[in-house]
């Protein structure tokens, strides 16, 4: 006998309001931050978690530790977190939020460090009770994370009654076989699933939105590929210099900032296909396969799709700024990559053929993150005597930041008795539709640690394609020295290379 067909019951049928109330507060834990008395600690990490407890979204039972080499009393760690929570907003909670901070001074390296930690944590579960459930975070230089992660297996904080999860900041090595080393060192002691590789654009709100405006709409998706894109743009633009990080970033440098992560973490969201889920490795499965997907090309042995520059010294804002290697702390005679363009191609059958044109620099001319969609042009112009290449294509733009929204350009009549058309804009702010500022990234990320959602982390497959992708240009670079490096007036938009490198496929930048 045929089956019939059961009504689908109402009540079960979840609405978008649901959706979000579905999400239950993070089990109480203890927050142990490595590199407490760092700048990301007291800029990002501290009000990025107060500003969760201000909301109720922590869980009723939490504490953080903060632990560093510098001599501190809990009440200097104190006022130093104080001190950074002066822009966040209403401070209900504050008292209650630092009472719940304290502080552990001890060398890295020194297994002292990590018995005192134990016994440290063992009294803090008893007042706060969490049950043993741990969140380390690695906020210290990077070449002690193998240590650090090392001497915590050691004491055998690796292990514990409730869950243990730890964060690493980036860098994530400075090459594939440095990454590949430190994952092994950090897997001698954690399983993959405790690993938490934070990378703050993929908590960026605008980032995150990339995958509903693509997954959560129709009408897109069917035009998403190389028969209707002709290529896309990712820009992060920084006004700002080194500042006073020259001796990060003269190891470093552009190329390894921002483009080994937030650059190619943007361009896998807008590449990607549709997962299967919104499951975290179904979703870095398909990141995974975009980076894969770039591995074809050995941009170093073609000159024509890198460009690498440095800033020469300028204007900002109408202020005169200094050259890079007239900065403080870095070499005079220094080649380090402060700006860099990229064409790559992903290839598959999606984007065959599509360019993807990548740049990033410090001391721009703007603060200014976006990734530009152009549309290819109307097939045939029924507007003669206008050619089809001369009506403007669309473009569709994801700014990531400031000004966060998204905006569709589009052709219309121009007002008036003669047939004239103008390019106008279709727009959603962000703070104006929702009537909030974007939160800090971190918010969003910390809440995932302790849920234990990894979807908005790294995985170590993709990390190793972006390095085997990146290796031979590094390495190209360091042999060449300042050979081909390129110099751009600081307050400008990069070198004319970076221009050159569309120009002769008859593109330009669609800077805003
Ligand atoms: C960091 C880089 O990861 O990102 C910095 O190390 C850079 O050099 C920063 O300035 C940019 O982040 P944001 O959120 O200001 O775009």
């Amino acid at each position: 006998m045929a089956a019939i067909a059961q009504p689908v019951s109402v009540s079960k049928i979840l609405s978008k309001e649901d959706l979000c109330l579905l999400q239950p507060l993070p089990q109480s834990c203890g927050i142990i931050i490595f590199g407490a008395s760092g700048d990301l600690t007291h800029r990002k990490l501290m009000p990025s978690l107060f500003s969760l407890a201000n909301e109720n979204l922590l869980p009723k039972n939490f504490y953080i530790l903060g632990v560093a080499r510098s001599s501190l009393t809990d009440q200097a760690f104190r006022d130093k977190i104080k001190e950074g929570l002066k822009d966040s907003g209403p401070l209900a909670h504050e008292d209650d939020f630092l009472s719940r901070c304290t502080y552990l001074a001890g060398d890295y390296d020194d297994p002292k460090t990590y018995k005192d930690l134990q016994q440290r944590v063992n009294g803090l579960d008893k007042v706060y009770q969490t049950e043993g459930r741990h969140l380390f975070y690695l906020s210290t230089p990077p070449a002690l994370y193998e240590r650090v992660v090392a001497q915590l297996g050691a004491a055998g904080l690796n292990k514990s009654s409730g869950w243990i999860r730890i964060v690493i900041e980036k860098p994530f090595g400075y090459s594939q076989d440095s990454a590949e080393k430190l994952n092994e060192a950090i897997h001698k002691v954690f399983q993959e699933k405790q690993v938490y590789r934070i990378d703050h654009y993929l908590g960026k709100e605008t980032v995150q939105n990339i995958l509903m405006f693509r997954f959560a709409n129709a009408i897109f998706e069917p035009v998403w590929n190389y028969k209707y894109i002709d290529q896309i743009q990712i820009t992060a633009g920084e006004s700002v210099g080194v500042e006073h990080r020259a001796g990060y970033y003269e190891q470093s440098g552009v190329l390894r900032d921002m483009f080994q992560n937030h650059l190619f973490q943007l361009l896998s969201l807008v590449a990607m296909e549709p997962p299967s889920s919104f499951d975290a490795d179904a979703v870095r499965d398909e990141k995974t396969k975009v980076m894969a997907s770039l591995c074809g090309i050995d941009c170093a042995a073609t000159p024509d799709c890198v460009v690498r520059g440095q800033y020469a010294a300028g204007t900002l804002d109408n202020e005169p700024v200094p050259a890079y290697r007239a900065e403080e702390g870095v070499n005079p005679q220094s080649t380090t990559d402060t700006f860099a363009a990229l064409r790559v191609e992903v290839e598959n059958w999606r984007w065959r053929g599509v360019p993807f044109y990548l740049r990033s620099g410090k001391r721009l001319a703007k603060r200014e993150t976006e990734i530009a969609v152009q549309f290819k042009h109307v097939p045939t112009s029924i507007f003669k005597p206008l050619l089809a290449e001369q009506i403007s294509s669309n473009i569709l733009r994801f700014r990531i930041q400031p000004n966060e929204g998204i905006s569709l350009c589009f052709e219309a009549k121009h007002p008036g008795p003669k047939l004239c058309m103008s390019t106008v804009t279709m727009h959603f702010d962000y703070e104006e539709a929702f009537g909030v500022k974007p939160p800090e990234a971190y918010t969003r990320l910390f809440l995932d640690v302790m849920m234990g959602d990894q979807t908005l982390f790294a995985r170590h497959d993709w990390l190793s394609l972006s390095w085997k992708f990146l290796d031979p240009i590094l390495n190209h670079w360091e042999n060449q020295k300042a050979e081909g490096l390129a110099f751009y007036p600081a307050g400008s938009w990069g070198p004319k290379e970076a221009d050159d490198l569309l120009e002769r496929e008859g593109r330009k930048w669609l800077t805003l």
